[in-house]
């Protein structure tokens, strides 16, 4: 199979949604950390419905807009904030402004994944282990538009899957999306959080002050969770 990272046709048997800063490196930490699963809403009107028919010592309520927490949450999008204190047994139910909308758009395929660099090792085994026919890599960008941190790390599992799958450089060609995701991520694997800092989410970022947050996303596999989905919206770590 060859990754794709523009979604074209009809939903693929794998979809691997990607928000490195920060939806899904919250959604992973959250997981690693003992979280029970983290429920996902572009809504947060329907967030405060469903999430006030879950006993409130079980649940966590995390709101984003523009980067900074919304007011009467418990928190916003830090994955800083997610220690095993924090969320351990609960359920995370989360709003943000791009990385839940882009969790939605493809919640009706098979396997729903959420990736990040943070995670990148496990998303790309079990790739490797159930060999989807189709897989897309939906990065959630910033409201419609490309950003540089969700396309390196879809370059970051496409290059591992391309190294341990040794595609040809043959097989390929024609995808020009992998093929450049792939090329960003060569150059900047080194210094993922100098990349970070140009970019346009990583300078909005810094001006709220998370240059910690910036650090900690930037990590490449120090994560061993698999964040998938079990029912619409609902994801919950993979058992190994
Ligand atoms: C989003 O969903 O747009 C992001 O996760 C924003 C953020 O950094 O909190």
């Amino acid at each position: 199979h060859t990754p794709e990272l523009t979604p074209t046709d009809k939903a693929p048997e794998c979809a691997i949604a990607v928000d490195v800063l920060r939806a899904t490196s919250t959604i992973a930490t959250v997981l690693a950390a003992g979280g029970e699963a983290v429920q996902v809403f572009s809504d947060l009107d329907q967030l405060i419905e469903v999430s006030e028919k879950w006993p409130s010592e079980k649940r966590l309520r995390a709101g984003e807009r523009g980067g900074a927490k919304v007011a009467g949450f418990e928190l916003g999008n830090s994955p800083l904030d997610c220690t095993p204190e924090v969320v351990q047994g609960r359920r995370l139910f989360i709003s943000t402004t791009n990385g839940t909308r882009a969790l939605q758009r493809v919640q009706d395929s098979p396997s729903v994944l959420a990736a990040a660099l943070i995670n990148r090792a496990a998303v790309v085994q079990y790739v490797l282990d159930k060999q989807p026919e189709t897989v897309w890599i939906v990065g959630s960008g910033w409201e419609g538009s490309y950003s540089l941190e969700d396309t390196v790390c879809a370059g970051a599992i496409a290059h591992s899957l391309v190294q341990q799958t040794k595609l040809s450089q043959e097989e390929l060609a024609g995808n020009d999306e992998v093929i450049s995701a792939i090329a960003l991520y060569s150059q900047w694997q080194d210094n993922l959080l100098g990349l970070l800092h140009q970019a346009s989410h990583g300078q909005r970022l810094l001006r709220l002050d998370c240059l910690d947050d910036l650090k900690y996303c930037s990590q490449t596999d120090i994560l061993d969770v698999l964040p998938i989905q079990h029912e619409t919206g609902v994801l919950k770590s993979q058992k190994k």
